[in-house]
């Protein structure tokens, strides 16, 4: 059984599909804890799952590596086999990522390398493109730089706002991120052989 810890930082909607994922046995993982920069409306989900939640805020530190240090520590008390940023809003320092990586992986709602970063639905709708999507990827110490897992096209509609094409984006990234991690724990997909 793969072993997971999923990172938040809003309201979880991946979360929760992971969560009612795992409630079936032969999905292959469960999520022992989440984890939040933030007092994240999502970590909800997690306690109605009976999940344990913490929140590590980088407003605490004086540096971000004092920030991820301490996130770290509360990340490898669980001994996860596999951390997932699920709408995680805050870029990893590089100590953060090279203890984990390849078994870190961020789900990111655009055809990476299209639109990296944090505005990526409205940087879609400014370049008027005709279709976007999500991409997994696992993490490396770029922004939404690091190899590629799996990926789906969205459609842009003519009238779509940042608003509403985000949605339709977050059901299929939701389906895509089950999917995918149902896939590492059936180790269909072999996160090492990713990273060269
Ligand atoms: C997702 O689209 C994620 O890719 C992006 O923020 C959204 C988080 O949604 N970075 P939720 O918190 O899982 O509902």
């Amino acid at each position: 059984m793969l072993s997971i810890v999923v990172l938040i930082s809003g309201s979880g909607s991946n979360l929760k599909s992971l969560l009612e994922a795992t409630e079936n046995p032969l999905f292959g993982a469960k999520i022992v804890a989440v984890g939040s920069d933030n007092a994240a409306d999502g970590l909800a989900h997690a306690e109605r799952f009976g999940v344990p939640t913490f929140v590590v805020s980088p407003g605490s530190f004086d540096t971000r590596e004092n920030w991820a240090n301490v996130l770290l520590a509360n990340v490898n008390h669980f001994r996860p086999d596999l951390v997932v940023l699920a709408g995680f809003m805050k870029i990893l320092p590089a100590n953060f990522v090279s203890a984990l990586t390849p078994n870190l992986i961020n789900t990111h709602p655009s055809l990476l390398p299209a639109f990296p970063g944090a505005h990526a639905v409205r940087d879609a709708l400014d370049a008027k493109v005709t279709e976007t999507g999500v991409t997994i990827h696992v993490v490396d110490e770029g922004v939404d730089t690091g190899p590629h897992i799996a990926s789906a096209t969205v459609p842009v509609l003519a009238d779509d706002n940042e608003h509403d094409l985000h949605e339709r984006i977050k059901v299929v990234e939701r389906e895509l991120l089950v999917a995918t991690v149902k896939d590492i724990a059936a180790k269909k997909i072999h996160l090492p052989s990713l990273v060269k």
